[in-house]
């Protein structure tokens, strides 16, 4: 514990001038209390720390220091080289930093490699299982469908248009003007072999399955709202605002095209 206690002395500019008593109607200080100070409450403060708590007429207090609580003992849990209080912990710091350094890193590695699998597992358990794959695709014999005629398959729970063009289609698509549509796309754009337009049929406008070959340009007519698409499968007339979609597909062969 601190202590302290101050003396007024005279300074070189302000001489020591003598307190001057005033004495007043009201007595601050009852004499006839006994003033409470550690010594006067000797026996009941413990001998250390600031125990004792006095004010001019006011209460007294004593703090008693709670020496019978009983702290755990954690030596077993504290590494050896540090359990000795006499003995400096700088000799063990190497290691004792070693090891905290390889605790952490190691649980660092473990946790990025749990967090790694879980959100592997995750990712994977939302794509497409192996009989849904199964059925994502659909393989199309194109010697079936002669020239000029339109086939329509189910694929994926849509429909499905595999279109045979005649030269003319072919060459007529070629040639249009594309300032001309509404969702311009060329025809080289649409097909891979020219010969064959494959497309969802599905109206982009509402939905509902174009009749092939008709229409004003002899490709599909969707007799919902009277949309008119080319041989393309591209929008030419009517409220449907986009082409007919193109899904992905590929030639294994001149007659073999597998879809999705
Ligand atoms: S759904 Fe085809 S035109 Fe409206």
């Amino acid at each position: 514990m601190l202590e302290a206690t101050a003396f007024p002395v005279a300074g070189p500019l302000k001489a020591l001038v003598p307190g001057v008593i005033i004495n007043e109607e009201k007595i601050l200080i009852d004499p006839k209390k006994p003033f409470l100070c550690r010594e006067s409450l000797s026996g009941q403060s413990p001998k250390t720390g600031p125990a004792v708590t006095v004010s001019i007429n006011g209460k007294a207090g004593v703090r008693f220091a709670h020496t019978d609580i009983r702290v755990p003992d954690f030596s077993h849990y504290r590494r050896p080289d540090v359990l000795n209080p006499q003995k400096s912990s700088q000799e063990s710091s190497e290691s004792r930093k070693t090891f905290s350094y390889l605790m952490t890193g190691g649980s660092a590695v473990l946790s990025l490699y749990t967090a790694k699998t879980l959100i592997t597992q995750f990712v994977t358990s939302m794509s497409a299982s192996a009989d849904v794959l199964a059925v994502s695709k659909i393989e199309i014999k194109l010697d079936q469908i002669p020239e000029g005629k339109n086939m329509t398959f189910k694929w994926r729970g849509k429909p499905l248009f595999v279109r045979h063009r005649t030269e003319k289609e072919i060459k007529t698509e070629d040639s249009v003007n594309l300032a001309e549509l509404r969702d311009p796309q060329h025809d080289k754009d649409r097909v891979v072999n020219p010969k064959w337009v494959i497309v969802l049929g599905v109206c982009t406008h509402l939905g509902c399955v174009p009749i092939a070959n008709a229409g004003e340009y002899g490709g599909y007519y969707c007799p919902c709202h009277g949309s008119h698409y080319d041989a393309s499968g591209r929008i030419r007339k009517g409220p449907a605002p986009l082409n007919l979609e193109v899904p992905y597909y590929e030639f294994l062969d001149d007659d073999t095209v597998i879809v999705g």
